[in-house]
């Protein structure tokens, strides 16, 4: 088995671990769909994809938009004529303690975090079914395995994922493939996401204290991309060893 040709859409792929992503699965022969918001980002990913003689394609897609995702899925489906795998690694972490009520910002973590994924698995799953075969990779957050104040609910919408992920497993039989991925503290721009300015600082520093690159994400899921079709690989956690 290996990653060579292989569909693979992923959202959030223009900066952080979706690029890093994005990269690494193109170099090692994988077909990548690329999308997020900022069309300018993705581009230029697929470009550089392109540049070192890889293969990519892009849509602007916001996963809060459940046709942005159809829309995604098709462009894969049309330009190379199949989806393989489908990563789910949209997501956005403005937070802070439950006292300063940002139920704004817990509102957008909900939306794109569990219903962007939601929206995801949607659009692809029929597409699987119909080719009796194919894979989902949820990204989630060791933030969801240890608990912490200001991330209650960045956290529970990450551990609403871990949820979501394992009972679709269970429901997947044996042509579905279900990963979900729990990356530490990665040096990338997630912090930009965050509204309080104090917590944002404190995660700035901290990520650049112990933050370890995006390409050990990539890594991990090209592992489990790249198992026989009949080895799922359930869970992956990826976390600085400095991490506590
Ligand atoms: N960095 C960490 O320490 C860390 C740790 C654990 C888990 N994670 C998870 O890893 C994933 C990737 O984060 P990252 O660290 O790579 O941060 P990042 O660099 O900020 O990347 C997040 C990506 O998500 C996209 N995005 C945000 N809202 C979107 C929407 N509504 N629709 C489509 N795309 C959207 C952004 O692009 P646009 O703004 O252009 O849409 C961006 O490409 C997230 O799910 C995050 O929760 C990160």
């Amino acid at each position: 088995m290996s990653i060579k040709d292989k569909v693979i859409a992923i959202t959030g792929a223009g900066s952080g671990i979706g690029r890093a992503t994005a990269l690494h699965l193109a170099s090692l022969g994988g077909r990548i769909v690329l999308g997020a918001r900022r069309e300018v980002q993705i581009a230029s990913a697929a470009e550089e994809i392109q540049t070192a003689g890889g293969q990519a394609v892009y849509r602007s897609t916001d996963v809060t938009r459940r046709t942005d995702l159809e829309t995604l899925v098709q462009l894969a489906c049309e330009h190379y004529g199949r989806l393989d795998v489908l990563v789910n690694n949209a997501g956005i972490g403005p937070i802070s303690q439950f006292d300063a009520l940002r139920v704004d910002d817990w509102d957008a973590m909900i939306d794109v975090n569990i219903k962007g994924v939601l929206y995801g698995i949607a659009a692809a799953l029929p597409v699987f079914r119909r080719q009796e075969a194919g894979h989902i990779i949820n990204v989630v957050s060791t933030a969801g395995l240890k608990i912490v104040p200001t991330m209650g609910v960045y956290a529970a919408t990450k551990n609403a994922v871990r949820t979501i992920t394992e009972a679709l497993r269970q429901e997947a039989g044996p042509t579905l493939r279900v990963t979900e991925v729990s990356p530490g503290m990665i040096a990338t721009s997630f912090a930009d996401s965050m509204t309080d300015e104090a917590v944002k600082l404190a995660i700035q520093e901290r990520s650049k204290a112990i933050g370890i690159s995006p390409d050990a994400i990539a890594r991990g899921i090209a592992f489990a991309i790249e198992q026989p079709s009949d080895v799922d690989v359930g869970s992956i956690v990826i976390r600085p060893t400095a991490q506590d």
